[in-house]
């Protein structure tokens, strides 16, 4: 059922983008036209040289702005700093702890940051470094995780940075996969009021295996100092003394635009990790533009800040708190903690004293805040809000009511982006001041973007109906390729639908013309011969008052070729005894009123948690063991709290 939220009056009036009849004008010319679309973009980058063709495409092989040169440190920094912005904010910097009570905060103007990178690309370059190598950063979420990763594409290096959250052996495959060098990492981090050990993880990553020959240099940031990291002679050493030592000049190296920025490895729900490949221009270009546009960015206005909770080290960092969002301007929040540290309203604080206009999260974190409560936020002026984002999975229809009504104040735009570690940038999303909203819907393709729900012949399926979703033609940050496996990059991207991208996501398009994603095309589940998409059994089970989150997958049914089990962290107190049953039979027949008897779970189990990706994605493919009672076999290196998953695991066993 639609329920269409308005972009407000007033927001619209001074937007990029103002009414839904202008996107649409834009759009159908954008796809229509797409050389010519993409082309006015790129007029607004920086280039050494100018491109001669905008895209030579033979599926899957794309090239955008051929023959062009550019570097994207020289974009993101150099060329605001020329255009006599040097001494405006780029970034500014939170760190966790918080000694009597304040924070300590740092600020970098582009000048600064053209500092800060150029010397760094010298302390590189003197390590040996050349074009193409492939540099591995492993992190916490500091103003140097930034500079480090500039200083990188600044000499043509190419960057792989690992989540700081990962452990050891995720370290050392990463590694041996992409053949690094050389190691950036900071001797530890602070999270959640605790010291994070990241240079004993390297350690550890590169104390065996093929990791061990491959690393000739770790250089270390110190954010804790003592003796927090021990240092291998020869090998490790502190950057401080380096960077003290090292010239501010460092012209940035030119690049084609089709050369290698960086490799990004992404998990997927089954197999190794893949190394996706993105490549300069188009990166550029794309992430530059659908920042200014999804955000509704306005350098001119100095009442802007924004803030992007997500880590660096995933793409959402890379390209909206790093790439996209440096060239445009507006002062950038990185918040180097935990949302509980010391108080589980610290994000409000942070709004409400960096004055944060747009805000950009992930829909599980908004689910937590819905279970902490909303006294924790309504104790803060968030006034300043002015749009709100989340990306990563679906946000349900409840959790969206309760961002813009508690956070946005029911004065905010929400754009919920759908995009993916392979497309680079938003690819569905509203546009703040011209689309309307219906809670749960990414809506519309950004401009530039043909996309389509489809059957397996690549013919669109009927309104309202379930389906693949594709991206019809070539767009500028696509991914290039899977690092060393040109077979996996074809078979899980090109197969599905001959000639079309497929995301592995299904979806349906309402007669709004809104797109729904259902979840992945493997979390489908048919029951009875009908198709059912977890994202929204789960939906309807989030919006029972009891429940706060849940997680739904299929299991073989002897009847129905499928059954549903479905997962429920409850809100306030657990019950226990008849009181739990009769809880359980509820929230079922809940799901049977709203949904209707053939979304109805067979079975359903109350936890205390469920089993996640570190970045917040429920891992399904381990509940569908848990489900029939199987034991845990599966690789979970890369689950947040394994102890939480056999905990379950345990007691589904038990029934
Ligand atoms: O299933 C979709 C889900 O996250 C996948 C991409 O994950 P990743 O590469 O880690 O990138 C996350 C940040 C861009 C997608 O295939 N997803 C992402 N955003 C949304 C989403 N599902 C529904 N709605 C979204 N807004």
């Amino acid at each position: 059922m639609s329920q269409l939220f308005q972009p407000p009056a007033a927001f619209a009036k001074t937007a990029h983008i103002k009414s839904l009849a202008e996107y649409e004008k834009l759009h159908k010319f954008s796809v229509e036209n797409p050389e010519a679309f993409w082309s006015e973009q790129a007029e607004k980058c920086f280039w050494m040289k100018k491109w001669n063709k905008v895209v030579e495409y033979s599926c899957p092989d794309a090239k955008w702005f051929v023959g062009g040169k550019t570097n994207l440190c020289a974009h993101a920094v150099d060329a605001q700093v020329k255009a006599g912005f040097g001494d405006k904010v780029a970034l500014v910097w939170e760190g966790e702890p918080m000694p009597e009570g304040k924070p300590e905060i740092k600020k970098l103007t582009y000048s600064q940051l053209l500092v800060e990178v150029s010397k760094l690309g010298n302390v590189l370059k003197a390590k040996g470094v050349k074009k193409g190598d492939v540099v591995t950063i492993y992190m916490p979420m500091t103003l140097d995780i930034v500079v480090a990763m500039l200083a990188c594409a600044r000499i043509g290096a190419v960057h792989s940075v690992i989540f700081g959250g990962f452990s050891a052996s995720a370290i050392r495959d990463r590694i041996e996969d992409c053949k690094s060098k050389l190691v950036i990492t900071t001797d530890g981090g602070w999270r959640r009021g605790k010291v994070v050990p990241l240079k004993t993880n390297v350690d550890e990553g590169i104390a065996e295996g093929a990791a061990k020959d491959l690393v000739k240099t770790v250089l270390v940031y110190e954010r804790i100092g003592g003796d927090c990291a021990t240092y291998a002679a020869g090998r490790d050493e502190k950057v401080a003394p380096l960077l003290a030592a090292a010239s501010a000049e460092c012209a940035p190296e030119e690049m084609d635009s089709e050369d290698l920025a960086f490799i990004l490895y992404t998990s997927g729900s089954t197999g190794k990790p893949k190394g996706i490949m993105h490549s300069v221009g188009g990166y550029m270009v794309h992430t530059t533009m659908t920042a200014k546009l999804t955000f509704d960015l306005k350098p001119e206005d100095p009442s802007e800040m924004y803030w992007c909770t997500a880590d660096v080290g995933w793409i959402t960092g890379h390209s909206y708190v790093v790439y996209g969002m440096l060239p445009n301007r507006v002062p950038c929040l990185i918040y180097e903690g935990a949302p509980d540290a010391p108080a589980q309203d610290r994000f409000w604080d942070i709004i409400a004293r960096h004055k944060v206009s747009k805000f950009y999260t992930a829909p599980t974190a908004i689910r937590t805040f819905m279970k902490w409560g909303e006294e924790l936020v309504t104790k803060h002026d968030l006034s300043s809000l002015k749009v709100l984002g989340t990306v990563g999975e679906p946000i349900n229809p409840e959790a969206w009511l309760w961002y813009h009504r508690v956070i946005g104040g029911n004065n905010c735009p929400i754009v919920d982006t759908w995009w993916q570690t392979e497309t680079g940038g938003h690819m569905l999303t509203p546009l703040p001041g011209a689309t309307p909203t219906d809670p749960g819907s990414c809506t519309r393709p950004m401009l530039g973007i043909d996309m389509a729900v489809v059957d397996e012949a690549g013919k669109e399926v009927p309104q309202g109906e379930a389906g693949i979703l594709v991206v019809r033609k070539p767009w500028p940050s696509m991914l290039r390729g899977v690092y060393g496996n040109r077979e996996r990059f074809i078979e899980t991207y090109w197969t599905k639908v001959p000639g079309l991208y497929t995301a592995g996501d299904g979806a349906k398009i309402d007669e709004n013309g809104n797109f729904w994603i259902l979840g992945r095309i493997d979390d489908i589940i048919l029951v009875a011969g009908h198709n059912v998409g977890t994202a929204e059994v789960e939906s309807s089970l989030v919006a029972h008052p009891r429940c706060a989150e849940a997680a739904v997958v299929g299991f073989p049914h002897d009847i129905k070729g499928n059954g549903i089990a479905a997962f429920c962290i409850l809100r306030g107190a657990y019950p226990q005894g008849a009181e739990a049953e009769a809880l359980k039979k509820e929230l079922v027949a809940h799901v049977s009123k709203q949904l209707g008897p053939t979304c109805r779970p067979d079975k359903l189990f109350i936890t205390e948690a469920l089993p996640k990706t570190r970045s917040g994605k429920i891992m399904r493919r381990l509940l569908r063991d848990v489900a029939v009672g199987k034991d845990i076999t599966q690789d979970t290196s890369t689950l947040d709290d394994v102890a939480a998953l056999h905990k379950l695991a345990a007691a589904a066993k038990q029934g």
